[in-house]
């Protein structure tokens, strides 16, 4: 019913010639996969580069944030009609790095996911809690906040250009997974909250992707899980072949 979806986010890793080598090697690798989106997440300056290499092919790109404004005085900033114009189909947005290290809020994720879906873009929005949040029993209430907010004066309509990602922190580049059952946990949760916003139908629609120390070991038991619908990859998307594992999960 839901198609899965499996995203790498690059990070600030690749240069324009990494960048084009990685997918150069991965296409082919991720050919004949069926019944699953596959998503790169390069940086700004490669987006180029990287949209005319993949031209073709199964693999779409998405921008690593953008910003709310279209155009205008914003120094360093990228608008979603830039993303869109580079061959991004889809934004992340609300990173926890982002959250963590650039001052992000839900205020500041909300106004980028409503610009970005008003610019044509898929929102790829990242929520999770930190180990901190985990150990003091916050992760339902951290996670109901960062929904409500990142989602707020979003239409029924706008969410099916949503796709949530639970990133609990404390498994981001940690090798630490959130167990099978603690991600389902953590997804069924996320879709309940979202089910109360818009309706049991909407919720039903929406994928919700789980991210933190995915690799091609533990991708089969995370997609058996009925409420998760497909990967949010960081280290193991910088290889050809540990990511097309990933996306080949089925097989
Ligand atoms: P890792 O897969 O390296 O843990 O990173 C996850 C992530 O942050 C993807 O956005």
């Amino acid at each position: 019913m839901r198609t899965p979806v499996i995203a790498g986010n690059w990070k600030l890793y690749k240069t324009t010639g990494e960048a084009v080598e990685l997918v150069g090697n991965l296409a082919p690798l991720v050919k004949h996969a069926r019944d699953v989106e596959i998503i790169v997440a390069p940086v700004f300056t490669v987006l180029g580069s990287v949209a005319k290499a993949v031209a073709g092919s199964n693999i779409r790109l998405a921008g690593q944030d953008c910003f709310w404004e279209e155009e205008g005085a914003y120094t360093g900033e990228v608008s979603p009609g830039m993303l869109r114009d580079a061959g991004c189909s889809h934004v992340i947005i609300g990173h926890s790095e982002r959250r963590q290290y650039f001052g992000e809020t839900d205020e500041t994720v909300n106004r980028k996911i409503r610009a970005a879906i008003d610019g044509g873009l898929s929102v790829l929005f990242c929520i999770g809690e930190t180990l901190e949040e985990r150990e003091a029993d916050k992760t339902f209430v951290i996670l109901k906040k960062q929904l409500s907010g990142g989602l707020a004066g979003i239409t029924r309509e706008q969410l099916d250009s949503v796709i949530v990602a639970y990133e609990p922190v404390w498994a981001i580049g940690t090798g630490r997974t959130a167990s099978d059952g603690q991600a389902q946990e953590a997804h069924s949760f996320i879709r309940e909250t979202l089910s109360g916003l818009h309706g049991k139908e909407t919720a039903d629609r929406i994928r919700i992707l789980y991210g933190g120390s995915v690799k091609p070991e533990n991708i089969k038991g995370l997609m058996a899980q009925p409420d998760i619908d497909g990967a949010l990859v960081g280290g193991a998307s910088l290889k050809a072949d540990s990511f097309a594992a990933i996306v080949n999960f089925a097989g």
